[in-house]
């Protein structure tokens, strides 16, 4: 199974895709989280994508997809994959679709998570993430057993360089742009799915899960 999760930032795509790879067993593929962890690990790619990331802009379509198809080639992704954060224009999706194509292969689902700008951005300052394994919190709503450590591998907790407010509302900016042009384009295809973001994320699982079953 092979699903794209879209929304904008903050809308619950990680917390969301992580369930999901657990449950189906397929691997979880974030494109800002391979970024993240590059940028942790002082890599070439990490200071290019930062320069990017932390005005809230778009890494180049050229980077981000020769980085996605490389690792959708991986064997663990023979069963499929939940894509988060890619693609983000329509040239990756494009892309993507060229790619599964000439394996005779399709994006199964594209499940939309859709939530409001207002409730984005009260959302993202509580959110702390961690680097390591890319498992994401809030201090209100997910929160860790032990304050500022993950649960899942015991690193410390972060506040992303990107949930300032400023960068926050640039991303909302740059995401209406770029990437909600997707939802039509996925919509076409007839494998889109909308789910309600605004629920509670238990909630927004069992939608999902209702329309993977
Ligand atoms: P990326 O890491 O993908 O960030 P994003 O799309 O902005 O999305 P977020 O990770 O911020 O939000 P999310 O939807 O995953 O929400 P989460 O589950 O954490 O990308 C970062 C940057 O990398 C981009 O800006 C860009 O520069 C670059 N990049 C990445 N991919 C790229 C691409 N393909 N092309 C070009 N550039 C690319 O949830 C948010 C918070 O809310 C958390 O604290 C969570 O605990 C909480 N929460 C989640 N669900 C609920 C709920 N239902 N109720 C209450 N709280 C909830
Ligand atoms: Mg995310």
């Amino acid at each position: 199974m092979k699903i794209i999760m879209l929304g904008a930032p903050g809308a619950g795509k990680g917390t969301q895709a992580k369930m999901i790879s657990e449950k189906y067993h397929i691997p979880h593929i974030s494109t800002g989280d391979i970024f993240r962890a590059n940028i942790k690990n002082g890599t070439e790619l990490g200071t290019e994508a930062k320069k990017y990331m932390d005005q809230g802009l778009l890494v180049p379509d050229e980077l981000t997809v020769r980085i996605l198809l490389d690792r959708v080639s991986n064997e663990d992704c023979t069963e499929g994959y939940v894509l988060d954060g890619f693609p983000r224009t329509i040239p990756q999706a494009e892309v993507l679709d060229h790619a599964l194509e000439e394996l005779g292969d399709k994006i199964d689902y594209a499940i939309n998570i859709d939530i409001a700008d207002e409730v984005i951005v009260s959302r993202m300052s509580g959110r702390r993430a961690c680097l390591t394994c890319g498992a994401t919190y809030h201090t209100e709503y997910i929160i860790p057993v032990k304050e500022g450590i993950c649960d899942k591998c015991g690193s410390e907790l972060i506040l992303r360089d990107d949930d300032k407010a400023e960068t926050v509302l640039k991303r909302l900016q740059v995401y209406h742009t770029q990437t909600q042009p997707l939802i039509d384009f996925y919509e076409n295809k007839k494998v889109l799915k909308s789910v309600d973001g605004t629920k509670k994320l238990e909630m927004v699982f069992e939608e999902i899960c209702t329309l993977l079953d």
